[in-house]
This record gives structure tokens, C-alpha cells and sequence, in this order.
């Protein structure tokens, strides 16, 4: 079982939002016994607290299903826990790199690094704009899935 762990900040918008998407795709390509998924923040902020309510706006137009889910901070102590750490952003990248002791096994990886687009996620929850946050972190999950089948061949 590959184990992946999206990351942002709080843990309500994007990082979340991840989760399902992912989740959903990996059902659809028939790989739910071979990948699995959850989600953590960095930051303390938002501990407990469900997923925002603009996240479950999109996932809902998108026909996207989820599951109650409460923030969770991400800890020292996950590291070996997962094969993944894909951030939604530089600062989280920089933020795990210096609580996993500057990442030995090259687990972290930045979401958008697997696509052209190569850059960061804004934070919806300053920008308002979710539906960009959405079709951003599709074309993440889509190229992470394929690299995952292809370095893993699933297919
Ligand atoms: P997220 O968004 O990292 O995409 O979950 C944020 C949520 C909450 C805060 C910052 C970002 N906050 O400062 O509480």
C-alpha cells in the first residue's frame, strides 16, 4: 500500500479538498487497495475544526463524495507513517522539511511540481476563490496518479 498525505496549512481548505479528490479518482481507476490517503495542516490554528465550507461547496458541485473530517496537525512523528508528503505550497514544503529533519528519504513533494504548471496553491482561505483552488488541485491529483501508476505500474 502506497500512503499518501496531502498537506496544507489549516487543514479545512485545500489539503482536504485533496483528500477527496484524490480518493475519488483512485476509486474510479480501481486502486483503493493499492494507494491510500488522508490529510493534515502544519499549523495548530485549526485543530478540530471541519472542512471549510467553500471546500465542501466545490467537492459538492463536483459530485465529489466525502466524509466528516476534522483538521489534524501534522507531527514529527508521521514521518514514517507515509511514502507521500504532498504540500499544497513552498512554505508548507519548507515547514515539513524542517520538522522531518530535512526529509532523508525524499518524501515531500509539491503538489503542481508534478505538473507544468510547477508553482504554489493559493490560500482560498484569503483569495475566496475556490473553484481555482479546485481545478488546480484536479490537474495536481490527475499528474500525481499517473506518475504513482507508472513508478508503481498499477496498470
Ligand atoms: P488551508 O487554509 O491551509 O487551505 O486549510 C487555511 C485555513 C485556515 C488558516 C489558514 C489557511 N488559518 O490561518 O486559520
Amino acid at each position: 500500500m502506497i500512503k499518501v498525505c496531502f498537506v496544507c496549512l489549516g487543514n479545512i481548505c485545500r489539503s482536504p479538498m485533496a483528500e477527496f479528490i484524490f480518493k475519488d479518482m483512485i476509486e474510479k481507476e480501481n486502486l483503493s487497495d493499492k494507494i491510500s490517503v488522508v490529510s493534515r495542516g502544519t499549523s495548530n490554528e485549526e485543530i478540530g475544526n471541519p472542512i471549510h465550507p467553500g471546500t465542501i461547496q466545490e467537492l459538492k458541485s463536483h459530485h465529489i463524495s466525502y466524509t466528516t473530517h476534522y483538521a489534524t496537525q501534522l507531527k514529527r512523528e508521521d514521518y514514517d507513517d507515509f511514502d507521500y508528503f504532498i504540500s499544497v505550497d513552498s512554505f508548507n514544503s519548507r515547514f515539513m522539511r524542517n520538522i522531518f529533519i530535512h526529509d532523508y528519504q525524499l518524501k515531500i513533494h509539491r503538489l503542481l511540481d508534478f505538473t507544468p504548471l510547477k508553482k504554489d496553491i493559493a490560500d482560498p482561505w484569503y483569495t475566496g476563490d475556490f473553484t481555482t483552488t479546485y481545478q488546480e488541485i484536479e490537474l495536481g491529483c490527475l499528474a500525481l496518479l499517473k506518475y504513482l501508476i507508472q513508478k508503481y505500474s498499477f496498470k
